[in-house]
């Protein structure tokens, strides 16, 4: 199968019930068993939606000859690397390589504030330890990505680059053919096709996540503790959220710490401390955004929480501004 020219078909009907995901995952169970061989596949497994959906079909497909490479670069939410191993190493089965790289990352990040400058390590680096991983594996002869439709609508009309064989240095990426089986699918379909496939719904439903992780909700030059301040009250704000029924229902929440300090007071003594900022909002194509209002009984909440249980924080601000005139992410 020539994937490059693998088409959505102009006809085909919209994933959204069970047995329409059931039918989907068969046929392609069919093509990759007979596009593989006997072969290994290699796939990045991110442990966000795409990626863990091709991964569960790989896995059922061909089983221990998919490979899949776990980095966690340091920057990921609190709890994401567990999951990961969790669902895919222990319940699936899966032959999982867990790269713990969190201070390569770090350390080449220390120290950078621009934001740009930022984004471009985290992805550098992210390959370098990628192709590290590869150039150790024998007999692979596939790459499996988790493209979907929208990435090449939007690359056929020159809006965003398609991140193909993403940047991989090309001993590597002339080594691998592509695997791409969720390539003809809208995002809410690859979710029907997750769910059938068994993935829990933490996974298969959850907001969307820079690549550079929480790299861009820590401002200016990342520092340890204020990266753990971000990871905190990030999973602080995302408990209460879901104990709150409103997760699945706000597109995207998240926390933001910058690099500043202000004085406060606790236990009767002086702090002189970072402020969490917190953005909850909605949109439909991400072009427009809104602000969700939340229950002031609700942000109370989470102030005290949030002032109480994170270290290096003392204070809680709300960012009221719908996109435009502000971005999503802060960087
Ligand atoms: P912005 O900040 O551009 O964000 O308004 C729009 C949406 O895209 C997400 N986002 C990213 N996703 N890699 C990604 O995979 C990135 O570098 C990146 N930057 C922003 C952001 O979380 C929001 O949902």
């Amino acid at each position: 199968m020539n994937v490059e020219n693998w088409r959505r078909p102009d006809d085909m009907a919209r994933i959204a019930t069970e047995a329409q995901a059931n039918a989907y995952i068969d046929e392609q169970v069919a093509a990759l068993r007979e596009q593989v061989g006997d072969k290994k596949v290699l796939l990045a497994l991110s442990g966000g939606v795409d990626s863990s959906v091709v991964a569960a079909l790989l896995i059922k497909a061909v089983g221990q000859q998919l490979v899949c490479v776990h980095v966690n670069h340091g920057l990921l939410r609190k709890g994401e690397p567990e999951q990961v191993i969790e669902v895919f190493r222990n319940q699936m089965n899966a032959n999982l390589i867990y790269v713990d790289a969190t201070d390569r990352f770090l350390d080449k990040l220390a120290g950078v504030t621009d934001p740009e400058e930022k984004r471009h390590i985290i992805g550098g680096e992210f390959i370098d330890v990628f192709a590290e991983e590869a150039r150790k594996l024998d007999g692979i002869g596939f790459l499996a990505q988790g493209t979907i439709w929208p990435d090449i609508l939007e690359s056929e009309a020159g809006i965003k680059a398609h991140h193909n064989a993403g940047g991989l240095p090309e001993d590597i990426a002339s080594r691998f053919e592509l695997v791409e089986p969720v390539r003809i699918l809208f995002k809410d379909e690859v979710r029907v096709v997750g769910k059938a496939l068994g993935l829990p719904d933490s996974m298969v439903y959850r907001q969307p996540f820079p690549g550079p992780g929480l790299g861009v909700r820590c401002p200016g030059a990342i520092t340890r503790d204020r990266l753990e301040a971000v990871r905190e009250s990030d999973a602080i704000l995302r408990e209460e959220f879901a104990k709150n029924g409103l997760e699945g229902k706000v597109w995207q929440y998240f926390t933001v710490v910058p690099d500043f300090k202000s004085t406060g007071i606790k236990n009767g003594k002086r702090t002189f401390d970072w402020p969490c900022i917190i953005r909850a909002i909605n949109t439909t194509d991400v072009v427009e955004v809104t602000v969700e209002h939340l229950e002031p009984a609700f942000i109370d909440h989470l102030v005290k929480r949030i002032t109480t249980e994170v270290a290096g924080i003392n204070r809680v601000l709300f960012d009221y501004t719908p996109k435009p005139p502000a971005t999503v992410e802060y960087e």
